[in-house]
């Protein structure tokens, strides 16, 4: 019963992945959670092969009947959630408006693309938060990282990629909202892990998946004198 359970959403790769690895390394129990059955359980099945504790469960965060389902099929069983780490998100732009470099105006980018990434960027986020904060209220104890960008800081708005900013911009909000919500012990923060060579972030980007992933591991164990309801890179505070 003292084991400590972290739960990652789109763990199957990416930061998410390396989320999961360098979580259980630290002596979590990890629930690697990823849309894809077979990509759920094949990234799972790798990192048991290092020796670590993580099994695969499956939720499309856009989803609500899949969130229903992950809370029912694997919420409900386990015996705590000390941390979640709201990972998965997606950029819908490029492939669903025109494909050009013009779908990055916000002139062309659809209302509907807008309201995709919302749902899978930001609303992803609120519905896990809706079924796993309560339970960490109740326990006294909870770390909720949710992955942002520095694209969505009010503070340095630029232009292009507008669903994709605008769905990072209201998940400030969503961490704001529910860092309202939470009990003692609990902490709710919004991280940006940098722009980071994965599928997203491209052959181009400045860090690596373990350096992108530094900052959300260490707002997934913050003491308890960390803060809470900030927006964090590398581990110092940044602005909205
Ligand atoms: N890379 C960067 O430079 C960068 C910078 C700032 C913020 N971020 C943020 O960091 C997080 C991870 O990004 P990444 O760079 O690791 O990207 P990535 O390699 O493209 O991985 C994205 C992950 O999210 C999952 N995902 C997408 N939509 C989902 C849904 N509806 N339900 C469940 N899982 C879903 C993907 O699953 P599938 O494999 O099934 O598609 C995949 O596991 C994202 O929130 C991203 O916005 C990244």
């Amino acid at each position: 019963m003292d084991e400590r359970i972290a739960i990652v959403t789109g763990g199957n790769r990416g930061l998410g992945l390396q989320t999961c690895r360098e979580l259980a390394q630290q002596g979590y129990r990890v629930v690697l959670a990823a849309r894809d059955p077979a990509k759920a359980e094949a990234a799972a099945a790798g990192l048991r092969e290092e020796g670590l504790k993580v099994e695969a469960a499956v939720l499309d965060v856009s989803s609500d009947a899949s969130v229903e389902a992950f809370a029912r099929d694997t919420l409900a069983g386990l015996p705590r959630v000390d941390v979640l780490v709201n990972n998965a998100g997606a950029i819908f732009e490029a492939t669903n408006d025109r494909g050009d470099e013009g779908s990055a105006n916000p002139f062309v980018v659809s209302a509907d693309t807008v309201l995709r990434s919302v749902s899978t960027n930001s609303l992803g986020a609120y519905r896990l938060l809706q079924r796993v904060l309560p339970r960490m209220n109740q326990a006294g104890y909870g770390r909720v990282v949710n992955v942002s960008s520095g694209m969505g800081a009010l503070e340095d708005m630029g232009s292009g990629w507008p669903a994709y900013r605008i769905s990072k911009t209201a998940l400030h909000a969503v961490t704001r909202l529910f860092h309202n919500e939470a009990g003692h012990g609990v902490k709710v923060n919004a991280v940006c892990p940098g722009w980071v060579r994965t599928d997203m972030g491209g052959k181009a980007a400045t860090r690596s998946i373990p350096e992108g992933t530094r900052g959300i591991v260490l707002a997934a164990t913050l003491p308890a004198e960390g803060p809470s309801g900030v927006f964090m890179r590398d581990g110092a505070v940044i602005a909205w």
